[in-house]
């Protein structure tokens, strides 16, 4: 099959929310400590929303950064693509909201669903469109108000998330950061480690489902922990491989933020030095499909590649759902 037009990603930006959520304020609400939520998770505050705010509201700053970055207008977005858990509503679509408050007046938009490996399935439909010629510029989102699925009285999942958003216009190749390569997978057998139960056709709400705390996230936090470093290691040794790449020439791996803990097993069975795996779990916790645009966002600003340099993207959750991207900066 031919690969059509080279893609870039010719802008990027993010948004987080001002409040912070530290682990001494956690440790006041329920019964945990900074001490086991930094050793266990690498986490040492995250942003929330304040009430009102919803993931389009994210996804509205990030956007227009990024926009601005590839310096696009919004009228010339031909589809919006957001990848959430956390819409504003089940429908219409969270995409349909960002479309009218950044007025894409010629954009398609819709939202896909693949947890936290969301936005790297959402960057590989936009490669899709893009290099096939049907489209000229997508803007990718990723925007999470994790708090508002959280159970804060639930000390082994509420330590882990954050609220946040990211987004990137794709357009054919510049010659800088081209998404050379995308790989999707997923195990729907898995599906209940990680989930939220009710609020579907399958669960609709009730006073049972409020009762039981069925709208807000369930983890089985150990059975996932073990599948993400397996599967981290498994994606990136297949990227590179793909790629004629040897694994230890990869200039950074910038993986899903989920637990420091993870990443740090994953990059030594890679024989890869953790350093080279962007972190920033520590400001903003796990925000699910927003990590990844927010890290290539703070990437850029910082300069840590250099024109060239090869990047994997790679991210695993829910669904199960994996994904990864390989990135010439
Ligand atoms: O985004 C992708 C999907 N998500 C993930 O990748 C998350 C993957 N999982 C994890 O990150 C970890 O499993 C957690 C951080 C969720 C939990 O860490 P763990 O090392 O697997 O701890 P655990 O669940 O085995 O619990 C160990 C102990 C338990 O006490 P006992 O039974 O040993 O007495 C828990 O009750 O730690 C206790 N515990 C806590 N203690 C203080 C659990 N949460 C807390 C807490 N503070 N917040």
């Amino acid at each position: 099959m031919g690969k059509g037009y080279k893609v870039s990603i010719t802008g990027v930006g993010s948004f987080l929310p001002k409040k912070v959520l530290t682990n001494d304020d956690l440790s006041k609400m329920l019964d945990t400590t900074d001490e086991w939520i930094t050793k266990r998770t690498g986490i040492k505050e995250r942003r929330i929303v304040e009430n009102g705010v919803a993931a389009s509201d994210l996804a509205v700053d990030a956007s227009l950064r990024a926009l601005e970055d590839a310096n696009v207008l919004p009228s010339e977005v031909d589809l919006i693509v957001t990848s959430t858990i956390t819409p504003d509503c089940l429908f219409p679509s969270t995409s349909c909201y960002i479309q009218e408050k950044i007025g894409a007046r010629n954009a398609g938009a819709f939202d896909l669903l693949a947890a936290c490996a969301g936005f790297v399935y959402a960057l590989s439909v936009a490669k899709g469109f893009v290099a096939s010629g049907a489209m000229k510029t997508v803007l990718v989102v990723g925007a999470e108000c994790m708090s508002k699925i959280t159970d804060y009285t639930d000390r082994s999942t509420c330590i882990l998330f954050g609220d946040g958003a990211g987004a990137v216009v794709v357009q054919q190749g510049n010659g800088r950061r081209e998404i050379i390569t995308t790989s999707l997978g997923s195990d729907g057998s898995q599906a209940e480690l990680l989930m939220l139960p009710a609020g579907g056709s399958k669960l609709p709400a009730s006073r049972e489902t409020v009762e039981s705390r069925s709208h807000y996230i369930k983890l089985r936090g150990k059975e996932v922990f073990k599948q993400a470093i397996i599967n981290m290691v498994d994606v990136v040794t297949k990227a590179a491989a793909e790629n004629n790449i040897r694994v230890e020439d990869v200039d950074m791996i910038i993986p899903h933020q989920s637990n420091i803990r993870i990443i740090e097993a994953a990059m030594e069975k890679l024989k890869l030095p953790k350093e080279r795996a962007y972190v920033n779990i520590n400001r903003y916790g796990n925000t699910s499909s927003a990590s990844i645009p927010i890290a290539i966002d703070e990437i850029e600003k910082e300069k840590l590649l250099k024109p060239g340099d090869t990047a994997i993207l790679v991210a695993f959750g829910g669904g199960l759902t994996w994904g990864s991207a390989v990135i010439k900066w």
